[in-house]
């Protein structure tokens, strides 16, 4: 994935400006930086849901004008249809994309085994707790086997816990099933923990303050949390941030 030179903007107003990255395959992008500073607004442009003003993003090569095969997205509030079962959820996509129903079913209960929630395949999401319905929402993103996977602050709208638990699982899973992966978030801990490279996004409009990379070994557990080198990444970020704080 490459942003070429985008600027985001909603009417008169900058949102962010002459934002260039890449994403190579199997790589993890994280990009963090303060709310309302565009994230969301970035990634809704890579999946091609909003133009940018100004530049382009291109997917293997191909301008984004409109959704592109293969890319997937992780809400931060879930996103589920609350009409459908967590098995018809995650069936859901390939279901859209023509897979039959019989092995849409059958690769929709393989994801909810990775996923952990075995037992849960006729419940409703209102049925469900907030990191159930989170692991909802990763297993059928992850069913269609995207190319791309977009992660908008995923565990944001759950409770503490249970985000420590799901960032960690997530590590584990994405260790086992590796996918391309833009990771947005607002949280430096998860920036520096999923990121291969940190694009921190500062001041008003936004920009990329500086493009960090994470030399951390793979594969990441808790014990990176405690390491040097993650410490003194995170204060980096941390101080990036501050300086184009102006509130
Ligand atoms: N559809 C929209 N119309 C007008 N302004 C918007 C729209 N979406 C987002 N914005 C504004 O753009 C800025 C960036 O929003 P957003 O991308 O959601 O930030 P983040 O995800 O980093 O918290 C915010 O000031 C927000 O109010
Ligand atoms: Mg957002």
């Amino acid at each position: 994935m490459e942003l070429d030179g985008l600027t985001m903007r909603f009417g008169e107003r900058t949102v962010s400006r002459d934002i260039h990255l890449t994403l190579d395959p199997g790589r993890v992008l994280a990009i963090v930086g303060p709310s309302g500073c565009g994230k969301t607004t970035l990634l809704r442009a890579v999946a091609g849901l909003i133009q940018p003003a100004v530049g382009t993003v291109r997917i293997d090569g191909q301008a984004v004008t409109r959704t592109p095969e293969g890319v997937a997205m992780v809400f931060q509030h879930f996103g589920l249809f609350p009409w459908k079962t967590v098995e018809a959820n995650v069936a859901y996509a390939l279901r859209v994309s023509g897979v039959p129903k019989k092995a849409a079913l059958e690769r929709a209960r393989e994801l909810i085994r990775l996923v952990g929630l075995v037992g849960f395949e006729k419940s409703y999401p209102h049925q469900l707790s907030g990191g159930m319905q989170q692991r909802t929402g990763l297993a059928r993103a992850l069913a269609v086997r995207p190319r791309l996977l977009l992660m908008d602050e995923p565990f944001g709208a759950l409770d503490a816990q249970t985000r420590e638990v799901l960032q960690f699982e997530m590590l584990r899973i994405w260790q086992d099933h590796p996918v391309t992966m833009l990771f947005v978030t607002h949280s430096i801990d998860e920036a520096v923990l999923f990121g291969d490279q940190i694009a921190v996004l500062n001041g008003r409009p936004s920009g990329i303050a500086e493009l960090i990379d994470v030399s951390l070994p793979q594969p990441r557990d808790r014990s990176v949390l405690a390491t040097a080198e993650f410490l003194a990444i995170r204060e980096r970020v941390w101080n990036l941030i501050m300086t184009g704080q102006r509130d």
